[in-house]
């Protein structure tokens, strides 16, 4: 308890005190020393805006009816993940609301296909049964994102009415009981949000031994209940980044689409302060903007093919390689 209490206080003054510009040269140092130089792609499909949830952060919560909802067929889907392969991603990201249309048959099927080829599937689609998550991992799924979002149990609570902050946790255990690549994570200055509670969520996010950690900022969006909210600014969600980093050196770190959304150079910072991957969007044409979790959100307007080469000409214009295998986590 005594170390734990010295972890803690260690963690809040790193995300106090430290001056970014240090702070962020330790992280990319520790990522140099133990992911390498290596930042690995995963193509990200955004395959349903539909949501039985209701978040108050989230541009897609099912009470907001000024979003129009889609949901790509079986068939759009794979030839998605088709085009993001043939473009060099070695991992696709299936993401969506918490949409039960694609229940255990429909998605398993869909996984099948995918894993045809050579390519990991990280799953990102909330909460679900174990009987699910074990048959979507049968189907081939490697990897299984999920954010707690905060580890503040009232905070969660207010936040995602109808959720269960306990039911999440027994979540994320099963999906790690079954053997998939853990990604989990949070958001950073959501309201009411302390330090000191940012620095228990990375305690949490260490101490469930994630494999991959999420951060991003807070983005207030206009058409929920806390659209006039201030939101995360991109220096915390840089320094919580950086932190997560020091805490576990060798995990995966996107540096992640809500950062870019506050500064044309996010991303960048971000692979330069801890990060080592990015997931650049392949969702086709306008369903781009339809799966808008917050406003801002970049190249909504732009094509997969786009995104792929501006995105390989940042990593090398900052001296960095673009990954050739999964990219797996790799404990040391
Ligand atoms: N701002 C920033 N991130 C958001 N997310 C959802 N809504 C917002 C918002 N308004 C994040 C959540 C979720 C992930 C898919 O997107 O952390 O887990
Ligand atoms: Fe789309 Fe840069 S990643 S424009």
């Amino acid at each position: 308890m005594e170390q734990r209490n010295q972890e803690l206080d260690k963690i809040i003054e790193l995300l106090s005190t430290t001056p970014s510009e240090e702070l962020f040269a330790l992280a990319d140092r520790v990522r140099h020393d133990h992911v390498g130089d290596e930042v690995h792609l995963r193509g990200l499909i955004e395959f349903s805006n539909i949501c039985r949830n209701n978040c108050l952060y989230c541009g897609i919560r099912r009470d907001n009816n000024q979003v129009k909802r889609y949901r790509l067929t079986e068939e759009e889907i794979i030839e998605t993940a088709r085009r993001a392969i043939d473009m060099g991603f070695k991992t696709i990201v299936m993401q969506s609301g918490e949409d039960l249309y694609f229940d255990r048959k429909r998605l398993s099927h869909i996984i099948k296909k995918i894993k045809k080829d050579d390519v990991a599937i990280t799953l990102s689609i909330g909460e679900r049964s174990g009987g699910d998550y074990k048959a979507f991992r049968d189907a081939g799924a490697d990897r299984f994102l999920m954010r707690i979002e905060t580890t503040d149990k009232d905070l969660y609570h207010r936040l995602n009415p109808n959720m269960s902050w306990q039911r999440r946790y027994e979540c994320l255990m099963m999906i790690k009981e079954l053997g998939y690549e853990l990604g989990s994570g949070i958001m950073v200055g959501l309201p009411g949000q302390s330090i000191e509670s940012i620095a228990q969520d990375l305690l949490f996010l260490k101490k469930i031994g994630i494999d991959m950690a999420g951060i991003g900022p807070f983005i207030p969006h206009p058409a929920t209940p806390l659209a006039h909210e201030s939101g995360g600014t991109l220096d915390l969600a840089l320094r919580t980044m950086a932190v997560m980093r020091l805490l576990m050196p060798d995990i995966n770190i996107p540096a992640t689409t809500a950062m870019e959304s506050l500064h044309p150079q996010g991303r960048i910072k971000a692979l330069q302060a801890g990060a080592n991957v990015v997931m650049p969007n392949m969702t086709e044409g306008e369903y781009r903007q339809l799966y808008e979790l917050y406003p801002g959100k970049i190249c909504v307007g732009d094509t997969p093919t786009h995104c792929r080469s501006c995105i390989a000409l940042k990593i090398q214009s900052i001296g960095r390689t673009i990954g050739t295998g999964h990219g797996s986590h790799k404990r040391l």
